[in-house]
């Protein structure tokens, strides 16, 4: 994750059923995700620390269930995803004892890099985490209906 470099404005991100992966549990946890990221993105001065706080305790269980899926069901190239994770997770812990000193500038970068971090880290990584907990659960790939119903991914047989 390339962080604090960014200079152009990330505009706030929004929930849209693109994000929708087919695996239940992940799909409520980006939900959320998507949310959080969005209240630091707006939120005025004074509540910053808080919705960083919320980001923060959120990231940590969201990312400790990802890596738990890949570890129990024994995923294969499960690395670089943990390694990402973990990356995120330590940008924001750089963030937060600025953001105590009074030094915002790095806080609104962060909500910036992260809006424009999730979108690719869920439709690279993330997508063949929820084909696998599929496939592991239910012995298909998802089947994910965006709004509209365009069918999006079909069921497939085990292959
Ligand atoms: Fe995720
Ligand atoms: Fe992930």
């Amino acid at each position: 994750m390339e962080t604090f470099t960014g200079s152009e404005p990330v505009a706030p991100i929004e929930w849209n059923d693109s994000f929708l992966l087919g695996y239940g549990a992940m799909d409520s946890v980006h939900r959320e995700f998507v949310h959080l990221v969005r209240a630091l993105q707006c939120s005025p001065d004074e509540d910053l620390a808080r919705c960083l706080e919320a980001v923060a305790v959120h990231a940590e269980s969201h990312f400790q269930s990802e890596d738990r899926w890949m570890v129990e069901s024994d995923f294969p190239a499960r690395g670089c995803h943990i390694d990402e994770h973990a990356a995120v997770l330590a940008s924001v812990e750089q963030v937060r004892p600025l953001l105590a000193e009074g030094n915002i500038d790095p806080c609104r970068r962060l909500a910036d890099e992260l809006a424009r971090w999730f979108p690719s880290h869920a439709a690279h990584l993330d997508s063949a985490l929820s084909h696998w907990m599929c496939k592991q659960n239910y012995g298909g790939k998802p089947v994910v209906f965006h709004r509209g119903m365009k069918l999006s991914a079909e069921l497939a047989r085990d292959d």
